[in-house]
């Protein structure tokens, strides 16, 4: 399962990069927006430092518009994914913009049917927003299970990013179920880290080494 980062935020994929686990980013206009500059500059630097697909979302409705604003994007760098949104219009603007040759992630994605209807217009990714449901007491993951089960009998080339992660439990439900990518705020990923058994042992070893290379003086 490939591992992207959830943010527009510089010091976090420059932080994170050079760890060597990252294969991608997302982003989206609310991400976007909490970053001060030009958010195409944002982009393009962010594609330099990742090398991977990041995603980069459109901001308008209508499909003429998402598709205007969807090849502007995709030409800011060759690793930029247009991000839409799941309307019929975003469904179109995948379509148009697929047969152009561009990779699509459709976003706000909540249910299988969704899902299914975006890959058939050619999406490179689908994006279920797993905490969002959740949060109106849905099963995000079941909707994952639903889709990798659907994505598994058919020959759709459509990756499942499964979006709005909020703990390390969402990973590995999403690993476990077959999910292709899980896309993760840097929080989320440090806390994916962290065992405190680990911090433990380690200090463990260092003073019981440390003990007998005094007791050889
Ligand atoms: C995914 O591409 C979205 O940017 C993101 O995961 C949304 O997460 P949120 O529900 O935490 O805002």
């Amino acid at each position: 399962m490939k591992l992207f980062i959830d943010s527009g935020n510089l010091k976090d994929i420059e932080t994170l990069v050079p760890l060597g686990i990252i294969d991608g980013i997302t982003t989206n206009p609310s991400l976007l927006a909490k970053e001060g500059g030009d958010y195409k500059a944002i982009l393009k630097k962010i594609c330099q430092i990742v090398q991977g697909p990041t995603s980069a979302e459109v901001v308008a409705t209508d499909a003429e518009g998402m598709i205007r604003e969807g090849r502007d994007l995709a030409a800011i760098d060759e690793h930029i994914v247009v991000k839409v949104p799941f309307t019929k219009d975003g469904v179109k603007a995948c379509k148009a913009l697929t047969q152009e040759g561009k990779r699509v992630n459709v976003t706000l994605i909540f249910s299988a049917t969704q899902a299914w209807l975006a890959a058939k217009a050619g999406a490179a990714y689908v994006s279920p927003f797993v905490g969002r449901l959740d949060d109106i007491a849905n099963s995000g993951m079941t909707v994952v299970r639903e889709i990798v089960d659907i994505f598994d009998n058919s020959e759709y080339a459509t990756e499942v990013l499964v979006a709005s992660v909020r703990h390390p439990i969402h990973i590995i439900e999403a690993g476990r179920m077959g999910a292709d990518v899980v896309t993760c705020p840097a929080a989320v990923i440090e806390q994916a880290f962290k065992h405190p058994l680990t911090d433990i042992g380690l200090e463990r070893f260092i003073k019981d080494w440390e003990k007998a290379q005094a007791a050889r003086v």
